[in-house]
């Protein structure tokens, strides 16, 4: 594999830089509340600022349908302000004549956010127009927004038409850490859940082969309850789950790698919450968490794994009757990852999760992504990565 790194570019002083990140934040009446994709991007910034770039950072926040304020990237500028103490420009359109006025007025080593690139249609559109305003009064463009490279959006595709394009720090290290996964020290074990089975039954299949195991919990497990014709009362599945799971089979069968849970936390229908076989589930209860029998059925194959990525979390774990599966889970990952095992940790909710336990730290690579890293150990497309990584 190849990659087109920083260390590529010839001279970065004096050069402005378009830098596409991913700052898709929760932010709340103004406030955000968790920025860890922002110091995530930190790196690259302080790379690139340190050699005297000007720089024009971008990013897209949330979805928006036209102009939405809530959705402004404005608290982001302050807070990477306050995060690389060094001023921090926010111009409130991320194309037009002001703003190619105020880029072009730019010193080597200043730093300007754009407002959300989703603001304009032509974002989502990969709209060539949109890209080229983008690009039109900088030098150089960077992708460091690994976890929208799933995209086939303007600024992580089109753009790439209009200037020489290079990976920054980030996508380079996703990018070593999943291909760990794609070629793994085995045995590799896969711990998958949340919901969404049309997100994660690629990675499934592409995973099937190289896994000694592929652990399911969550509300994923119940769309496999649901095939095996079990009962699954009021819990969470997707409607479309048969055709999935029923293709994945087909070729496979059911086998021994994929390991379903042996026993389910259930909320019944007077809101306690009771340990039962997944063949007991009444129509009137939902399947909240994975029961302890799992939890140490999964700590046992976790233990034997030499590489581990974990997408999804394997219960309700917000409530705390309900958490015991996805953070058993979380504990006993985050210790084999500082030791024997290679650990890949994936997915916001999952991370939230993982960040319960204090042990981040100890699994060697988190990712900012969600979707994108579900699609890039998937095999799927990845636009963002197009003419960076070879
Ligand atoms: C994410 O949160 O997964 C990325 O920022 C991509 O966002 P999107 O799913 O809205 O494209």
């Amino acid at each position: 594999m190849k990659i087109n790194s920083l260390g590529k570019i010839k001279a970065i002083s004096g050069k402005t830089v378009f830098l596409r990140v991913d700052f898709n934040v929760p932010i709340k009446g103004g406030k955000i509340k968790d920025d860890h994709r922002i110091k995530a991007g930190l790196e690259t910034i302080n790379y690139l600022n340190k050699r005297g770039a000007r720089l024009v950072i971008a990013s897209h926040l949330g979805e928006p349908k036209g102009i939405d304020p809530s959705l402004s990237l404005k608290p982001v500028a302050a807070r990477l302000k306050s995060l690389l103490k060094k001023p921090v420009k926010f111009l409130p359109e991320a194309i037009g004549l002001k703003t190619e006025e105020v880029i072009e007025a730019m010193a080597d080593g200043d730093i300007v956010l754009l407002e959300n690139l989703r603001f304009n249609d032509g974002e989502y559109q990969n709209d060539r127009k949109f890209a080229k305003a983008l690009a039109s009064a900088v030098d150089i463009y960077i992708n460091d927004a690994f976890a929208v490279s799933h995209r086939e959006q303007a600024s992580v595709a089109a753009i790439k038409k209009y200037l020489p394009a290079y990976a920054g720090l980030l996508v380079e290290k996703e990018v070593i850490a999943l291909n760990k996964v794609l070629k793994p020290n085995k045995p590799l074990v896969v711990i998958m859940g949340g919901a969404k089975i049309k997100t994660k039954a690629p990675l499934i299949s592409k995973l099937y082969s190289p896994a000694s195991h592929i652990l399911v919990g969550g509300a994923l497990a119940n769309n496999f309850f649901k095939y095996q014709g079990l009962e699954i009362g009021k819990s969470a599945s997707d409607t479309d789950c048969d055709q999935y799971i029923k293709k994945f089979f087909k070729r496979r069968k059911l086998s021994a790698k994929i390991i379903l849970p042996t026993d389910v936390v259930v909320r019944t229908r007077d809101g306690r919450a009771k340990l039962k076989l997944p063949t007991a589930v009444k129509k009137s209860d939902t399947i909240l968490d994975i029961g302890p029998a799992t939890i140490l059925a999964f700590s046992a194959y976790i233990k034997k794994a030499h590489t581990l990525v974990w997408n999804g979390p394997l219960g309700m774990f917000e409530e705390a009757a309900y958490k015991h599966g996805t953070l058993g889970v979380a504990y006993t990952m985050a210790s084999i990852a500082s030791g024997p095992a290679y650990g890949v940790v994936g997915g916001g909710e999952t991370v939230q999760a993982l960040s319960k336990t204090k042990m981040e730290d100890y699994v060697d690579w988190v990712s900012t992504a969600g979707g994108a890293m579900l699609t890039y150990l998937g095999g799927g497309r990845m636009p963002g990565l197009k003419k960076i990584v070879f």
